[in-house]
Protein backbone atom coordinates (compact mmCIF):
# COMPACT_ATOMS: atom_id res chain seq x y z
CA UNK A 1 0.00 0.00 0.00
CA UNK A 2 1.42 3.56 -1.22
CA UNK A 3 1.97 5.99 1.83
CA UNK A 4 0.63 8.60 -0.59
CA UNK A 5 -2.11 7.74 -3.36
CA UNK A 6 -0.03 6.89 -6.19
CA UNK A 7 -1.68 8.17 -9.20
CA UNK A 8 0.21 6.56 -11.64
CA UNK A 9 -1.31 2.97 -10.08
CA UNK A 10 -4.68 3.96 -10.61
CA UNK A 11 -6.14 3.09 -14.09
CA UNK A 12 -10.06 3.36 -15.01
CA UNK A 13 -10.12 -0.36 -15.19
CA UNK A 14 -13.08 -0.13 -12.61
CA UNK A 15 -15.39 0.98 -14.83
CA UNK A 16 -16.89 4.54 -14.63
CA UNK A 17 -13.90 5.13 -11.42
CA UNK A 18 -12.95 8.83 -11.48
CA UNK A 19 -8.77 9.54 -11.46
CA UNK A 20 -8.72 10.97 -7.98
CA UNK A 21 -6.94 13.96 -7.34
CA UNK A 22 -4.45 13.73 -4.74
CA UNK A 23 -4.84 13.91 -0.97
CA UNK A 24 -2.51 14.30 1.83
CA UNK A 25 -4.38 10.87 3.09
CA UNK A 26 -2.29 7.99 3.91
CA UNK A 27 -3.12 4.48 4.19
CA UNK A 28 -0.54 2.30 5.69
CA UNK A 29 -0.18 -1.46 5.27
CA UNK A 30 -1.08 -3.70 8.36
CA UNK A 31 1.78 -5.96 7.51
CA UNK A 32 3.88 -3.67 7.34
CA UNK A 33 3.24 -2.25 11.21
CA UNK A 34 2.25 -4.88 13.10
CA UNK A 35 5.10 -5.69 14.97
CA UNK A 36 5.44 -9.22 14.97
CA UNK A 37 5.06 -10.96 18.12
CA UNK A 38 4.86 -14.46 17.40
CA UNK A 39 2.47 -17.05 17.60
CA UNK A 40 1.80 -16.66 21.18
CA UNK A 41 -1.47 -17.56 21.41
CA UNK A 42 -1.02 -21.32 20.27
CA UNK A 43 -2.83 -23.53 22.55
CA UNK A 44 -4.87 -20.65 24.32
CA UNK A 45 -8.42 -19.92 23.35
CA UNK A 46 -10.23 -16.19 23.29
CA UNK A 47 -13.65 -14.69 23.57
CA UNK A 48 -14.57 -11.46 22.43
CA UNK A 49 -17.96 -10.24 23.49
CA UNK A 50 -19.41 -7.80 20.83
CA UNK A 51 -21.83 -4.92 21.66
CA UNK A 52 -23.08 -2.09 19.45
CA UNK A 53 -23.33 -1.94 15.97
CA UNK A 54 -22.16 -3.76 12.81
CA UNK A 55 -18.92 -2.06 12.41
CA UNK A 56 -18.52 -3.08 15.91
CA UNK A 57 -19.25 -6.40 14.93
CA UNK A 58 -16.97 -5.82 12.10
CA UNK A 59 -13.89 -4.72 13.92
CA UNK A 60 -14.19 -7.61 15.88
CA UNK A 61 -13.90 -10.52 13.20
CA UNK A 62 -10.86 -8.42 12.57
CA UNK A 63 -9.42 -8.79 15.84
CA UNK A 64 -10.23 -12.94 15.70
CA UNK A 65 -8.68 -12.72 12.62
CA UNK A 66 -5.24 -11.10 14.62
CA UNK A 67 -6.05 -13.41 17.38
CA UNK A 68 -6.16 -16.65 14.43
CA UNK A 69 -2.90 -15.46 13.25
CA UNK A 70 -1.53 -15.45 16.54
CA UNK A 71 -2.22 -19.16 17.08
CA UNK A 72 -5.85 -18.29 19.53
CA UNK A 73 -8.45 -20.72 18.81
CA UNK A 74 -12.39 -19.56 19.43
CA UNK A 75 -13.28 -20.57 23.15
CA UNK A 76 -16.64 -22.26 23.02
CA UNK A 77 -17.48 -20.03 26.77
CA UNK A 78 -15.92 -17.83 28.75
CA UNK A 79 -14.47 -19.96 31.46
CA UNK A 80 -12.33 -21.30 29.24
CA UNK A 81 -10.73 -18.57 27.27
CA UNK A 82 -7.26 -17.22 27.81
CA UNK A 83 -7.95 -13.71 26.71
CA UNK A 84 -11.56 -12.59 26.86
CA UNK A 85 -12.36 -8.96 25.04
CA UNK A 86 -14.92 -6.63 25.78
CA UNK A 87 -15.53 -4.85 22.26
CA UNK A 88 -18.19 -2.00 23.76
CA UNK A 89 -20.25 0.16 22.70
CA UNK A 90 -21.17 4.01 24.12
CA UNK A 91 -24.33 5.16 22.43
CA UNK A 92 -26.22 4.82 25.56
CA UNK A 93 -25.86 4.38 28.99
CA UNK A 94 -27.74 1.01 29.05
CA UNK A 95 -25.34 -0.63 27.18
CA UNK A 96 -22.35 0.75 29.37
CA UNK A 97 -24.00 -0.62 32.41
CA UNK A 98 -23.96 -3.89 31.45
CA UNK A 99 -20.05 -4.07 30.24
CA UNK A 100 -19.63 -2.73 33.77
CA UNK A 101 -21.64 -5.45 35.19
CA UNK A 102 -19.51 -8.12 33.15
CA UNK A 103 -16.39 -6.82 34.02
CA UNK A 104 -17.24 -7.35 37.64
CA UNK A 105 -18.36 -11.05 36.71
CA UNK A 106 -15.01 -11.89 35.26
CA UNK A 107 -13.02 -11.02 38.68
CA UNK A 108 -13.65 -14.47 39.81
CA UNK A 109 -12.10 -16.11 36.66
CA UNK A 110 -9.09 -13.98 37.17
CA UNK A 111 -8.26 -14.77 40.66
CA UNK A 112 -8.81 -18.64 39.64
CA UNK A 113 -6.46 -18.28 36.41
CA UNK A 114 -3.92 -15.17 36.86
CA UNK A 115 -2.68 -15.94 33.11
CA UNK A 116 -6.15 -14.57 31.71
CA UNK A 117 -5.69 -11.70 30.28
CA UNK A 118 -9.01 -9.41 30.33
CA UNK A 119 -9.38 -6.46 27.28
CA UNK A 120 -11.93 -3.66 27.06
CA UNK A 121 -11.95 -2.11 23.52
CA UNK A 122 -14.46 0.35 21.40
CA UNK A 123 -16.04 2.77 21.73
CA UNK A 124 -16.70 2.73 25.46
CA UNK A 125 -12.88 2.60 26.02
CA UNK A 126 -12.66 6.18 24.24
CA UNK A 127 -13.90 7.64 26.86
CA UNK A 128 -12.15 9.38 29.67
CA UNK A 129 -14.53 8.65 32.15
CA UNK A 130 -14.83 5.08 31.31
CA UNK A 131 -10.86 4.81 31.67
CA UNK A 132 -10.42 6.32 34.78
CA UNK A 133 -13.25 4.16 36.15
CA UNK A 134 -11.36 1.09 35.17
CA UNK A 135 -7.94 2.51 36.97
CA UNK A 136 -10.10 2.90 39.85
CA UNK A 137 -12.61 0.47 40.34
CA UNK A 138 -11.74 -2.45 37.84
CA UNK A 139 -8.13 -2.69 37.89
CA UNK A 140 -8.38 -6.22 37.07
CA UNK A 141 -8.70 -5.38 33.56
CA UNK A 142 -5.22 -6.07 31.56
CA UNK A 143 -5.80 -3.93 28.38
CA UNK A 144 -7.59 -0.87 27.48
CA UNK A 145 -7.55 -0.07 23.64
CA UNK A 146 -9.47 2.56 21.71
CA UNK A 147 -11.13 2.39 18.34
CA UNK A 148 -8.24 3.70 16.34
CA UNK A 149 -5.84 1.27 17.75
CA UNK A 150 -7.30 -1.94 17.32
CA UNK A 151 -4.38 -2.98 14.93
CA UNK A 152 -2.08 -2.74 17.87
CA UNK A 153 -4.31 -5.84 19.52
CA UNK A 154 -1.04 -8.78 19.51
CA UNK A 155 1.11 -5.96 20.47
CA UNK A 156 -0.95 -4.91 23.74
CA UNK A 157 -1.50 -8.91 24.28
CA UNK A 158 2.14 -9.53 24.27
CA UNK A 159 2.87 -6.60 26.61
CA UNK A 160 0.02 -7.69 29.20
CA UNK A 161 1.67 -10.88 29.58
CA UNK A 162 4.83 -9.35 31.35
CA UNK A 163 2.68 -6.34 32.92
CA UNK A 164 0.95 -6.39 36.64
CA UNK A 165 -1.03 -2.97 35.37
CA UNK A 166 -3.68 -1.85 33.49
CA UNK A 167 -2.14 -0.74 30.14
CA UNK A 168 -4.27 2.09 28.67
CA UNK A 169 -3.40 2.55 24.95
CA UNK A 170 -6.26 4.61 23.80
CA UNK A 171 -5.33 7.48 20.67
CA UNK A 172 -7.71 10.25 20.95
CA UNK A 173 -7.38 10.74 17.15
CA UNK A 174 -7.47 8.35 14.21
CA UNK A 175 -4.26 7.45 12.79
CA UNK A 176 -3.75 6.32 8.97
CA UNK A 177 -6.03 4.15 7.50
CA UNK A 178 -4.97 0.55 7.80
CA UNK A 179 -5.33 -1.61 5.30
CA UNK A 180 -4.57 -5.64 4.62
CA UNK A 181 -6.49 -6.02 8.51
CA UNK A 182 -6.79 -10.19 8.82
CA UNK A 183 -10.52 -10.96 9.12
CA UNK A 184 -12.36 -14.03 10.53
CA UNK A 185 -15.47 -13.84 8.36
CA UNK A 186 -18.35 -15.99 10.35
CA UNK A 187 -19.85 -17.93 7.09
CA UNK A 188 -19.54 -18.06 3.81
CA UNK A 189 -23.07 -16.09 2.34
CA UNK A 190 -23.02 -12.21 3.88
CA UNK A 191 -20.05 -10.06 4.68
CA UNK A 192 -19.58 -6.81 6.16
CA UNK A 193 -16.81 -4.14 4.35
CA UNK A 194 -15.60 -1.09 6.04
CA UNK A 195 -15.68 1.77 3.38
CA UNK A 196 -15.60 5.25 5.82
CA UNK A 197 -15.15 4.92 9.24
CA UNK A 198 -15.60 8.06 12.01
CA UNK A 199 -18.63 10.79 11.61
CA UNK A 200 -18.38 14.66 11.13
CA UNK A 201 -21.90 15.70 11.84
CA UNK A 202 -21.88 15.89 15.76
CA UNK A 203 -25.39 15.25 16.31
CA UNK A 204 -26.27 16.74 19.44
CA UNK A 205 -27.18 13.47 21.28
CA UNK A 206 -24.49 11.69 20.12
CA UNK A 207 -20.88 10.25 21.22
CA UNK A 208 -20.08 8.61 18.06
CA UNK A 209 -18.04 11.36 16.71
CA UNK A 210 -15.91 11.59 19.72
CA UNK A 211 -15.58 7.79 20.15
CA UNK A 212 -14.98 7.27 16.19
CA UNK A 213 -12.92 10.74 15.04
CA UNK A 214 -13.77 12.37 11.65
CA UNK A 215 -15.07 10.74 8.86
CA UNK A 216 -11.90 8.85 6.98
CA UNK A 217 -12.78 6.70 3.48
CA UNK A 218 -11.05 4.29 2.10
CA UNK A 219 -9.63 4.54 -1.34
CA UNK A 220 -11.98 3.02 -3.65
CA UNK A 221 -9.55 0.84 -5.44
CA UNK A 222 -8.83 -0.79 -1.79
CA UNK A 223 -12.91 -1.61 -1.45
CA UNK A 224 -13.64 -3.06 -4.77
CA UNK A 225 -10.79 -5.26 -4.26
CA UNK A 226 -12.18 -6.56 -0.69
CA UNK A 227 -15.32 -6.87 -2.38
CA UNK A 228 -13.53 -9.10 -5.47
CA UNK A 229 -11.71 -11.08 -2.90
CA UNK A 230 -15.16 -11.97 -1.14
CA UNK A 231 -16.88 -12.84 -4.58
CA UNK A 232 -13.79 -15.12 -4.87
CA UNK A 233 -14.16 -16.42 -1.57
CA UNK A 234 -17.69 -17.41 -3.00
CA UNK A 235 -19.67 -14.46 -0.46
CA UNK A 236 -23.22 -13.59 -2.08
CA UNK A 237 -23.78 -10.84 -0.21
CA UNK A 238 -21.72 -7.44 1.28
CA UNK A 239 -22.98 -4.79 3.56
CA UNK A 240 -21.04 -1.62 3.12
CA UNK A 241 -20.56 0.02 6.57
CA UNK A 242 -19.98 3.33 7.78
CA UNK A 243 -21.49 6.26 9.97
CA UNK A 244 -22.70 8.12 7.16
CA UNK A 245 -22.25 6.43 4.13
CA UNK A 246 -22.99 9.15 1.35
CA UNK A 247 -20.49 11.17 2.47
CA UNK A 248 -18.34 8.38 1.33
CA UNK A 249 -15.47 10.20 -0.78
CA UNK A 250 -15.73 13.41 0.66
CA UNK A 251 -12.68 14.00 2.28
CA UNK A 252 -10.78 12.10 -1.32
CA UNK A 253 -12.32 15.03 -3.67
CA UNK A 254 -12.52 12.20 -6.32
CA UNK A 255 -15.61 9.91 -6.14
CA UNK A 256 -18.69 9.91 -4.16
CA UNK A 257 -20.64 6.82 -2.60
CA UNK A 258 -22.57 6.18 -6.12
CA UNK A 259 -19.12 5.89 -7.66
CA UNK A 260 -18.44 3.58 -5.19
CA UNK A 261 -22.11 1.91 -5.36
CA UNK A 262 -21.71 1.59 -9.18
CA UNK A 263 -18.12 0.36 -8.85
CA UNK A 264 -19.01 -2.67 -6.66
CA UNK A 265 -22.00 -3.10 -8.96
CA UNK A 266 -19.71 -4.44 -11.47
CA UNK A 267 -18.31 -7.23 -9.34
CA UNK A 268 -19.13 -10.85 -10.52
CA UNK A 269 -20.42 -13.34 -7.97
CA UNK A 270 -21.70 -11.07 -5.92
CA UNK A 271 -25.93 -10.90 -5.52
CA UNK A 272 -27.15 -8.03 -3.55
CA UNK A 273 -25.14 -4.62 -2.36
CA UNK A 274 -26.48 -3.56 0.55
CA UNK A 275 -25.63 -0.17 3.00
CA UNK A 276 -25.82 1.46 6.16
CA UNK A 277 -26.42 4.08 7.12
CA UNK A 278 -27.43 6.77 5.21
CA UNK A 279 -28.12 9.72 6.45
CA UNK A 280 -30.85 12.33 5.23
CA UNK A 281 -28.54 14.88 4.78
CA UNK A 282 -26.01 14.61 1.04
CA UNK A 283 -28.56 12.22 -0.21
CA UNK A 284 -28.33 13.15 -3.72
CA UNK A 285 -30.45 12.57 -6.76
CA UNK A 286 -27.32 10.96 -8.05
CA UNK A 287 -27.03 8.22 -5.54
CA UNK A 288 -30.66 7.66 -5.66
CA UNK A 289 -30.21 7.16 -9.48
CA UNK A 290 -27.59 4.77 -9.06
CA UNK A 291 -29.61 2.87 -6.20
CA UNK A 292 -32.18 2.33 -9.23
CA UNK A 293 -30.12 1.93 -11.96
CA UNK A 294 -27.84 -0.62 -10.76
CA UNK A 295 -28.96 -4.23 -10.12
CA UNK A 296 -27.70 -5.67 -7.24
CA UNK A 297 -28.06 -2.74 -4.90
CA UNK A 298 -31.13 -4.01 -3.07
CA UNK A 299 -34.15 -1.82 -2.57
CA UNK A 300 -33.71 -1.50 0.96
CA UNK A 301 -32.64 2.01 2.51
CA UNK A 302 -32.27 2.42 6.33
CA UNK A 303 -32.61 6.09 6.66
CA UNK A 304 -32.85 7.18 10.47
CA UNK A 305 -35.13 10.54 11.26
CA UNK A 306 -34.69 10.86 14.36
CA UNK A 307 -37.79 12.88 15.02
CA UNK A 308 -41.20 14.31 13.34
CA UNK A 309 -40.87 18.03 14.35
CA UNK A 310 -38.66 20.75 13.38
CA UNK A 311 -37.57 22.40 16.24
CA UNK A 312 -36.26 18.63 18.02
CA UNK A 313 -34.59 18.32 14.74
CA UNK A 314 -32.83 21.71 14.62
CA UNK A 315 -31.97 21.43 18.17
CA UNK A 316 -30.57 17.25 17.44
CA UNK A 317 -28.39 19.02 14.66
CA UNK A 318 -29.66 16.68 11.88
CA UNK A 319 -29.45 19.49 9.18
CA UNK A 320 -32.95 18.59 7.22
CA UNK A 321 -36.21 19.15 8.45
CA UNK A 322 -39.53 17.49 8.16
CA UNK A 323 -40.21 18.96 4.91
CA UNK A 324 -37.09 18.13 3.28
CA UNK A 325 -37.12 14.50 5.03
CA UNK A 326 -40.75 13.44 2.85
CA UNK A 327 -39.84 15.12 -0.16
CA UNK A 328 -36.63 12.53 -0.05
CA UNK A 329 -38.87 9.85 0.80
CA UNK A 330 -41.05 10.86 -2.91
CA UNK A 331 -38.09 11.28 -4.88
CA UNK A 332 -36.94 7.79 -3.40
CA UNK A 333 -40.08 6.37 -3.54
CA UNK A 334 -40.50 7.66 -7.56
CA UNK A 335 -37.01 6.30 -8.94
CA UNK A 336 -37.53 2.84 -6.50
CA UNK A 337 -40.97 2.16 -6.30
CA UNK A 338 -40.41 -1.16 -4.61
CA UNK A 339 -38.40 -0.05 -2.24
CA UNK A 340 -38.43 -0.60 1.84
CA UNK A 341 -37.70 2.20 3.95
CA UNK A 342 -36.65 1.86 7.84
CA UNK A 343 -35.61 3.76 10.15
CA UNK A 344 -33.90 4.92 13.33
CA UNK A 345 -36.28 7.34 16.14
CA UNK A 346 -35.38 8.81 19.36
CA UNK A 347 -38.00 9.75 21.87
CA UNK A 348 -38.09 12.51 24.79
CA UNK A 349 -35.29 14.17 23.45
CA UNK A 350 -34.81 17.22 25.99
CA UNK A 351 -37.46 19.45 25.56
CA UNK A 352 -40.08 17.46 23.73
CA UNK A 353 -43.39 18.34 24.03
CA UNK A 354 -46.52 15.59 23.66
CA UNK A 355 -47.10 17.84 20.83
CA UNK A 356 -43.78 17.94 19.02
CA UNK A 357 -43.81 13.68 19.76
CA UNK A 358 -47.37 13.76 17.91
CA UNK A 359 -45.28 15.18 14.96
CA UNK A 360 -42.80 11.61 15.39
CA UNK A 361 -46.05 9.76 15.24
CA UNK A 362 -47.81 11.33 12.16
CA UNK A 363 -44.27 11.21 10.15
CA UNK A 364 -43.76 7.54 10.86
CA UNK A 365 -48.06 7.54 9.41
CA UNK A 366 -47.30 9.39 6.49
CA UNK A 367 -43.98 7.72 5.68
CA UNK A 368 -45.29 4.02 6.42
CA UNK A 369 -41.90 2.59 7.08
CA UNK A 370 -40.86 -0.89 6.99
CA UNK A 371 -39.33 -1.04 10.37
CA UNK A 372 -38.12 1.19 12.84
CA UNK A 373 -35.41 1.13 15.72
CA UNK A 374 -37.06 3.38 18.29
CA UNK A 375 -35.01 4.86 21.46
CA UNK A 376 -35.56 6.43 24.60
CA UNK A 377 -32.87 9.55 24.35
CA UNK A 378 -30.06 8.81 26.96
CA UNK A 379 -27.68 11.51 27.88
CA UNK A 380 -24.09 10.88 26.91
CA UNK A 381 -21.49 12.84 28.74
CA UNK A 382 -19.15 15.35 26.44
CA UNK A 383 -22.45 15.59 24.03
CA UNK A 384 -24.14 19.42 23.88
CA UNK A 385 -27.91 17.46 24.54
CA UNK A 386 -26.78 17.12 28.29
CA UNK A 387 -27.09 20.98 28.86
CA UNK A 388 -30.19 21.22 27.21
CA UNK A 389 -33.23 22.06 29.85
CA UNK A 390 -35.81 20.44 30.29
CA UNK A 391 -35.12 16.90 30.38
CA UNK A 392 -38.10 14.64 29.46
CA UNK A 393 -39.79 12.40 32.49
CA UNK A 394 -38.80 8.79 32.64
CA UNK A 395 -42.39 7.88 32.89
CA UNK A 396 -42.77 10.19 29.75
CA UNK A 397 -40.57 8.81 27.83
CA UNK A 398 -41.41 5.11 28.18
CA UNK A 399 -45.20 5.83 27.61
CA UNK A 400 -44.15 7.56 24.00
CA UNK A 401 -41.92 4.99 23.38
CA UNK A 402 -45.16 2.59 23.76
CA UNK A 403 -47.21 4.35 21.23
CA UNK A 404 -44.16 4.75 18.63
CA UNK A 405 -43.48 0.96 19.02
CA UNK A 406 -47.35 -0.13 18.77
CA UNK A 407 -47.69 2.58 15.66
CA UNK A 408 -45.00 0.69 13.93
CA UNK A 409 -46.33 -2.26 14.91
CA UNK A 410 -49.46 -1.93 13.31
CA UNK A 411 -47.83 -0.28 10.15
CA UNK A 412 -44.75 -2.97 9.76
CA UNK A 413 -47.88 -5.47 9.95
CA UNK A 414 -50.15 -3.94 7.56
CA UNK A 415 -47.11 -3.80 5.01
CA UNK A 416 -46.36 -7.49 5.42
CA UNK A 417 -49.54 -8.62 5.35
CA UNK A 418 -50.14 -6.87 2.06
CA UNK A 419 -47.39 -9.33 0.30
CA UNK A 420 -49.38 -12.28 0.91
CA UNK A 421 -49.54 -14.02 -1.79
CA UNK A 422 -46.17 -12.65 -3.32
CA UNK A 423 -43.06 -14.07 -4.74
CA UNK A 424 -40.04 -13.03 -3.65
CA UNK A 425 -36.35 -13.75 -3.88
CA UNK A 426 -34.60 -15.10 -0.51
CA UNK A 427 -30.73 -15.19 0.02
CA UNK A 428 -31.15 -18.80 1.85
CA UNK A 429 -28.83 -17.98 4.86
CA UNK A 430 -29.00 -21.09 6.90
CA UNK A 431 -31.93 -23.25 9.26
CA UNK A 432 -33.80 -21.00 11.42
CA UNK A 433 -32.45 -20.71 14.73
CA UNK A 434 -35.88 -20.83 16.83
CA UNK A 435 -37.21 -24.04 14.58
CA UNK A 436 -34.66 -25.73 12.47
CA UNK A 437 -37.37 -27.46 10.69
CA UNK A 438 -37.44 -23.98 8.73
CA UNK A 439 -34.43 -22.37 6.43
CA UNK A 440 -34.23 -18.69 6.78
CA UNK A 441 -33.33 -15.90 4.69
CA UNK A 442 -33.88 -12.33 3.75
CA UNK A 443 -36.08 -10.92 0.93
CA UNK A 444 -33.50 -7.64 -1.08
CA UNK A 445 -35.66 -5.79 0.48
CA UNK A 446 -34.24 -7.21 4.00
CA UNK A 447 -37.21 -8.72 5.49
CA UNK A 448 -36.62 -12.39 7.05
CA UNK A 449 -38.80 -15.18 5.61
CA UNK A 450 -39.29 -18.79 7.05
CA UNK A 451 -39.84 -21.58 4.57
CA UNK A 452 -39.36 -25.56 4.30
CA UNK A 453 -37.05 -26.77 1.88
CA UNK A 454 -33.48 -28.58 1.37
CA UNK A 455 -30.51 -27.58 3.07
CA UNK A 456 -28.36 -27.52 -0.09
CA UNK A 457 -30.58 -24.44 -0.85
CA UNK A 458 -28.22 -22.85 2.07
CA UNK A 459 -26.27 -19.69 0.12
CA UNK A 460 -28.02 -19.95 -2.99
CA UNK A 461 -31.26 -17.50 -4.10
CA UNK A 462 -34.78 -19.00 -4.06
CA UNK A 463 -37.64 -18.11 -5.09
CA UNK A 464 -40.54 -18.25 -1.99
CA UNK A 465 -44.78 -17.20 -1.84
CA UNK A 466 -45.39 -15.32 0.99
CA UNK A 467 -48.11 -17.41 2.88
CA UNK A 468 -48.44 -16.07 6.57
CA UNK A 469 -46.88 -12.79 6.96
CA UNK A 470 -46.19 -11.55 10.82
CA UNK A 471 -45.10 -8.18 11.78
CA UNK A 472 -40.78 -9.12 12.17
CA UNK A 473 -41.30 -12.22 9.67
CA UNK A 474 -42.83 -13.71 6.36
CA UNK A 475 -43.51 -17.12 6.18
CA UNK A 476 -43.71 -18.53 3.06
CA UNK A 477 -43.37 -21.29 0.57
CA UNK A 478 -41.02 -22.48 -1.30
CA UNK A 479 -41.65 -22.07 -5.40
CA UNK A 480 -38.26 -23.10 -7.16
CA UNK A 481 -34.64 -22.04 -6.43
CA UNK A 482 -32.25 -19.93 -8.61
CA UNK A 483 -29.94 -22.90 -9.27
CA UNK A 484 -32.82 -25.06 -10.29
CA UNK A 485 -33.76 -22.88 -12.40
CA UNK A 486 -30.41 -22.73 -13.95
CA UNK A 487 -30.31 -26.34 -14.85
N1 LIG B 1 -24.93 7.25 11.93
C1 LIG B 1 -26.25 6.82 12.11
C2 LIG B 1 -26.61 6.41 13.51
C3 LIG B 1 -25.65 5.68 14.37
S1 LIG B 1 -26.13 5.48 16.05
C4 LIG B 1 -27.17 7.96 11.67
O1 LIG B 1 -26.93 9.09 11.95
O2 LIG B 1 -28.15 7.69 11.09
C5 LIG B 1 -27.62 4.53 15.85
C6 LIG B 1 -28.84 5.17 16.44
O3 LIG B 1 -28.73 5.27 17.84
C7 LIG B 1 -29.11 6.60 16.00
O4 LIG B 1 -29.70 6.67 14.75
C8 LIG B 1 -30.00 7.11 17.08
O5 LIG B 1 -31.35 6.87 16.80
C9 LIG B 1 -29.59 6.29 18.29
N2 LIG B 1 -28.87 7.12 19.27
C10 LIG B 1 -27.67 7.73 19.12
N3 LIG B 1 -27.35 8.42 20.24
C11 LIG B 1 -28.38 8.24 21.10
C12 LIG B 1 -28.65 8.70 22.43
N4 LIG B 1 -27.81 9.50 23.07
N5 LIG B 1 -29.80 8.30 23.01
C13 LIG B 1 -30.66 7.49 22.36
N6 LIG B 1 -30.47 7.03 21.13
C14 LIG B 1 -29.34 7.40 20.49
FE1 LIG C 1 -24.26 10.08 15.54
FE2 LIG C 1 -25.39 11.88 14.00
FE3 LIG C 1 -23.02 10.85 13.35
FE4 LIG C 1 -25.18 9.35 13.18
S1 LIG C 1 -24.76 11.19 11.98
S2 LIG C 1 -23.22 8.77 14.07
S3 LIG C 1 -26.40 10.07 14.90
S4 LIG C 1 -23.46 12.14 15.10
FE1 LIG D 1 -21.96 2.01 19.52
FE2 LIG D 1 -19.67 2.88 18.67
FE3 LIG D 1 -21.29 1.70 17.00
S1 LIG D 1 -20.96 3.91 20.11
S2 LIG D 1 -23.28 2.22 17.81
S3 LIG D 1 -20.33 0.76 18.72
S4 LIG D 1 -19.94 3.37 16.54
Amino acid sequence: MSDLLQLEDFTQAEGEMHRPTLVERKSVDYRAIAKNVGRIGVGKKYHIKTYGCQMNEHDTEIMAGMLEEMGYTAASNLEEADFILFNTCAVRENAEDKVFGEIGRIKPLKNRNPELILGLCGCMAQEEVVQQMVAKTYPWVDIVFGTHNLHRLPELIDRARHSQETIFEVWDKAGDVVENLPKLRKEGIKAWVNIQYGCNKFCTYCIVPYTRGRERSRLLEDVVAEVKELAAQGFKEITLLGQNVNDYGIDLKAYDFADLLAACNEVAGIERIRFTTSNPWNFTDKLIATIARCDKVVEHIHLPVQSGNNTILRRMNRGYTREFYLDLVKRIRQAIPNVSLTTDIIVGFPGETEEQFEDTLSLVEEVRFDGAFTFIYSPRAGTPATRFKQQVSEADQKRRLQRLIELQNRISREINDAMKGETVEVLVEGESKTNAEFLQGRTRTNKIVLFQGPKHLIGQLAQVTVTEPQTFYLKGKLVTSGEEMAV
